[in-house]
């Protein structure tokens, strides 16, 4: 049975202040919880959320990082940096850095890669255009995307990467794809790991979903049979309704 891992992606949002809390009030509200809870946050947040954390179910996880281990990369903080205060998850691909920051599948690669490497575990995102759904390449660009961001990783790597399916419409819009569309897909994910990796590596690959997850629709969203957890955005800046949307199986 794969767990259900609830992420959320503060984005360039929240102070030091706020980040210490936001985890004293979240801590409480979710320490019953079996799911896994992560929260993503800004790299100057990440010391305080690290030690307010500490001793509660909550894991710590960066929005992104560079591939290299050191170097002359001006403003760029690397995988072992990271590690070297304890940050356990990094996002990797988010749509926003690839649309923003020129993030491409091949530098999503090196970070996975990179990642893996001094034992951090990536959220690497995949997910379609509106234009690429209306015109019927949903599954494609998908499948895609997944089988590029996973070369050249073996079968452990694999289980120990966190997929996330966001489709890129729905994020930050208030629209989400309806659960059956988004099992779909992420089934069609599943299938392309099993191709490349077997079935039992497909079968513990956590892959959530992500774009406008709220309370509202969590529930509905993660009880269906291939979504394991959602990536959340918007609803994740604020602890009540975040611990709702980690709680939603209460
Ligand atoms: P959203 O963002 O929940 O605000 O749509 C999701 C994400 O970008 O990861």
């Amino acid at each position: 049975m794969r767990k259900k891992v609830i992420a959320g992606n503060w984005k360039m949002n929240m102070l030091p202040n706020e980040t210490i809390e936001y985890i004293e009030k979240l801590s409480k509200l979710v320490k019953d919880t079996k799911n896994e809870v992560i929260l993503c946050v800004p790299y100057t947040d990440l010391f305080y959320a690290l030690l307010t954390a500490q001793n509660t179910n909550i894991k710590i996880g960066a929005q992104n990082m560079h591939f290299e281990e050191k170097g002359a990369y001006t403003g760029e903080i690397s995988p072992q940096m990271l590690k070297s205060i304890n940050v356990e998850y990094v996002i990797i691909g988010h749509s926003e850095r690839r649309q923003y920051y020129n993030e491409t599948d091949e530098t999503v690669n090196k970070k996975l890669k990179s990642a893996h490497k001094v034992g951090l575990k990536p959220i690497v995102c995949v997910g379609e255009t509106l234009e690429q759904r209306e015109e019927g390449k949903t599954s494609d660009v998908i499948t895609k995307q997944t089988a590029l961001a996973l070369e050249g990783l073996n079968e452990k790597e694999v289980e120990e990467t966190i997929i996330a399916y966001e489709p890129i419409w729905a994020i930050g819009t208030g629209k989400t794809a309806t659960s059956e569309d988004a099992n779909e897909s992420i089934k069609e994910i599943r299938k392309e790991i099993a191709r490349k990796y077997g079935q039992q590596t497909a079968e513990r690959v956590i892959i959530q979903y992500g774009g406008s997850v709220k309370s509202k629709n969590a529930k509905e969203l993660f009880s269906m049979s291939d979504i394991d957890g959602g990536l959340v955005g918007g609803a994740s800046l604020d602890a009540e309704e975040f611990s709702k949307i980690v709680n939603f199986d209460k």
